[in-house]
C-alpha cells in the first residue's frame, strides 16, 4: 500500500484532533470493536473492558500514539512500527484479520466525530490503516 503525497497531506490533516485527544479516540474505537467483533475481547482476558475504564483509556492512548509516530513517520512507517510488529506477530499472536477490523473502527470513530469527509480524504485514511494492517502483518511466520 503505497500513499502518494497527497494520501500523507490529507492524512495529517485529520490526524491532528486525534493525536490531541488520543485516549477518548483510541478508548472509543477499542469498545466499537470489542461490540462489532466479540472475539476480539478473548486477547484482553487481564483487562475490565466496560465502557471508559482506566485500561481502556490507557490501552486506546496507547494505540492512537502508536498510530501518532506512524503518522509523524509516513515515509518509514515499517521502521517507526518495527517493535510493535515484532510484538503482535511474535508474542501477542493476533490473529492479522483484526488488524483490519480495528482499523474500521478508528477509521468510524474519526469520521463520526470530524466528519463528513470528502470521498478522497476517506480514501486516504483508508489507505494509511491498510498500510499499518500491512505493517503489522509483516512479521508473521
Ligand atoms: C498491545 C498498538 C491492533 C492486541 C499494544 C500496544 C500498542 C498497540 C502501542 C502496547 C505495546 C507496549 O506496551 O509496548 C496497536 C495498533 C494496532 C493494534 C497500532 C492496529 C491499529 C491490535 C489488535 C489486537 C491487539 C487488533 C487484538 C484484537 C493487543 C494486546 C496487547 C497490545 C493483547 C497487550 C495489552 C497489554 O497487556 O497491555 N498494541 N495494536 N492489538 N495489543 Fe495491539
Amino acid at each position: 500500500m503505497v500513499l502518494n503525497d497527497e494520501d500523507k497531506a490529507r492524512v495529517r490533516a485529520v490526524w491532528g484532533p486525534v493525536s490531541k485527544n488520543a485516549e477518548a479516540y483510541g478508548c472509543e474505537a477499542l469498545l466499537r470493536m470489542f461490540l462489532a467483533h466479540p472475539t476480539t475481547k478473548t486477547y484482553f482476558p487481564h483487562f475490565d473492558l466496560s465502557s471508559s475504564s482506566s485500561d481502556l483509556k490507557g490501552h486506546g492512548k496507547k494505540v492512537i500514539d502508536a498510530l501518532t509516530e506512524a503518522v509523524n513517520n509516513l515515509d518509514d512507517v515499517a521502521g517507526a512500527l518495527s517493535k510493535l510488529s515484532d510484538l503482535h506477530a511474535q508474542k501477542l499472536r493476533v490473529d492479522p484479520v483484526n488488524f483490519k477490523t480495528l482499523g474500521h473502527c478508528i477509521e468510524a470513530t474519526i469520521a463520526v466525530h470530524n466528519g463528513p469527509y470528502k470521498p478522497e480524504v476517506l480514501l486516504s485514511l483508508d489507505k494509511f490503516l491498510c498500510l499499518i494492517s500491512s505493517v503489522l502483518h509483516s512479521r508473521y511466520r
